[in-house]
């Protein structure tokens, strides 16, 4: 069995959608993916995805991102966290989980998160430009911070028995793993959570799988190694970012 990670796949852009599409039926079958967030905000796109995905591959695990959790289509009853239970279950109903998977050999642990201001403070730029706070919903006086909070207590804290421990957010867990140009740095506060990469060594990871920043990076960090291999919106896509990338090289670095 190989591992693939891919994040960021946002198939609402018809190009994107077609690649997940063309995906081989076949080559794929022994083989793990790791999905680290943002399909779409459409709950009819997540389905085909999943469906998709969970179809090709012999395991698919899956964490939300936050485009996943836009309710703004929604009733104003629905909010993010009802999004998240939706996604929970819709991912069981076509085959790919959402929980730890783990045998002797290799635990894959997805990590919820969200961010939470440690990567900075907001400014009115960003207040004004970032689409989830308005997209995404929270119940009365939950802010960024009490959302991080609560998913990440939703963790798994248990040490897996693995010789080999991967986890994975759609978040960023460090700060000093963005490496955004100047341009962009505005957004570094909504990339994720200093509370995050803590957790991961808790749970003895050799190999962390983030998104969110939408840059592919390979990073060594104090004994783990952090990769981003996300797909990525087409103006942004590279002949190398826009492909499955197989992550076993990063598994016993
Ligand atoms: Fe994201």
């Amino acid at each position: 069995m190989r591992l693939f990670a891919l994040s960021d796949i946002h198939i609402d852009h018809p190009t994107n959608r077609q690649w997940v599409d063309e995906l081989s039926l076949h080559d794929h079958r022994h083989d793990a993916l790791i999905l680290a967030g943002d399909v779409s905000d459409s709950i009819a796109s997540l389905r085909w995805c999943l469906e998709a995905l969970a179809r090709r591959f012999h395991i698919v695990l899956f964490v939300p991102g936050n485009h996943d959790l836009w309710v703004y289509r929604e009733a104003p009853g629905i909010d993010s966290f009802d999004r998240l239970d939706h996604l929970r279950t819709l991912a069981a109903d076509h085959g790919v989980s959402t929980q730890a998977w783990i045998t002797p050999e290799l635990a894959i642990v997805p990590l919820l998160s969200w961010y939470d201001g440690t990567f900075g403070e907001y400014s009115p730029e960003l207040r004004q430009r970032w689409a989830d706070f308005r997209a995404c919903r929270w119940p009365a006086g939950v802010d960024d911070a009490a959302v991080c909070a609560r998913l990440l207590a939703s963790n798994t804290t248990a040490r897996p028995v693995a010789r080999t421990v991967v986890t994975f957010s759609h978040f960023v867990p460090r700060r000093d793993l963005l490496t955004r140009s100047e341009k962009w740095t505005f957004l570094d506060p909504v990339m994720g959570t200093s509370a995050l990469d803590p957790c991961i060594r808790e749970l003895g990871s050799h190999l962390h799988v983030f998104g969110h920043s939408h840059r592919q990076v390979t990073i060594e960090r104090d004994g783990v190694t952090y990769v981003n291999r996300a797909f990525g919106y087409p103006a942004e896509q590279t002949p190398e970012s826009a492909r499955l990338h197989c992550i076993d090289p990063w598994l016993n670095a």
